[in-house]
């Protein structure tokens, strides 16, 4: 029974979905109506990501990396692997990378010097939340949906050990 370790709502659908019509109207006015490269962080940014694009009235082209660096635990162990690359090249192009949580930063942290090396005409990242308390570097994301307590997150493509992802609304662990 999936329900049992949820601990309570944070943020239900249609506060989720307010702030995703807001993000992408700041996305917008960023990029100027230019064509924007988005990629989105697998697996937890799914929801979100596809959420957001369909908010995004400029051209989009979409992408997705795969990073693990916490693999099975609840504890970000800083080790960041590339699971799946991007497909598309980004040499020259707007890039915004769309992020379902930073936490420590670290995975961030070093997201971004791998696509700075790419040489992008702009980088900016997107988070729908943000942990602040974690932090272990100087990341700040340059759109943030909403910054939660230090507590373990679930829902709207946030997992925990895989579980939770389908969770229309975002809760916390018990
Ligand atoms: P960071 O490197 O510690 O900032 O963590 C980044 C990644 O860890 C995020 O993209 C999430 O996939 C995962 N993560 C961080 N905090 C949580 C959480 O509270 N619940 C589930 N996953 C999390
Ligand atoms: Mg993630």
């Amino acid at each position: 029974m999936q329900e049992l370790n949820i601990g309570g709502k944070l943020l239900d659908e249609e506060q989720i979905a307010q702030k995703v019509r807001e993000m992408a109207k700041e996305i917008e006015e960023e990029f100027e109506g230019e064509e924007i490269y988005v990629i989105g962080i697998l697996k937890g940014a799914c929801i979100f990501v596809s959420d957001l694009i369909r908010h995004l009235n400029c051209p989009v082209k979409l992408d997705f990396m795969s990073l693990s660096s916490y693999g099975m635990s609840l504890e970000s162990s800083g080790v960041v692997k590339i699971l799946k690359d991007l497909d598309m090249d980004i040499e020259g192009k707007n890039v915004l990378v769309v992020e379902d949580i930073i936490d420590t930063g670290l995975t961030m942290e070093y997201l971004k010097g791998y696509l700075t090396a790419r040489k992008c005409k702009k980088l900016k990242i997107c988070t729908l939340l943000d942990k602040p308390e974690g932090r272990k570097c100087d990341i700040v994301a340059d759109f943030t949906g909403f910054h939660l307590p230090d507590e373990f997150i679930i829902g709207y493509g946030i997992d925990c050990q895989e579980n939770y992802r389908n969770l229309p609304y975002i809760a916390y662990v018990k």
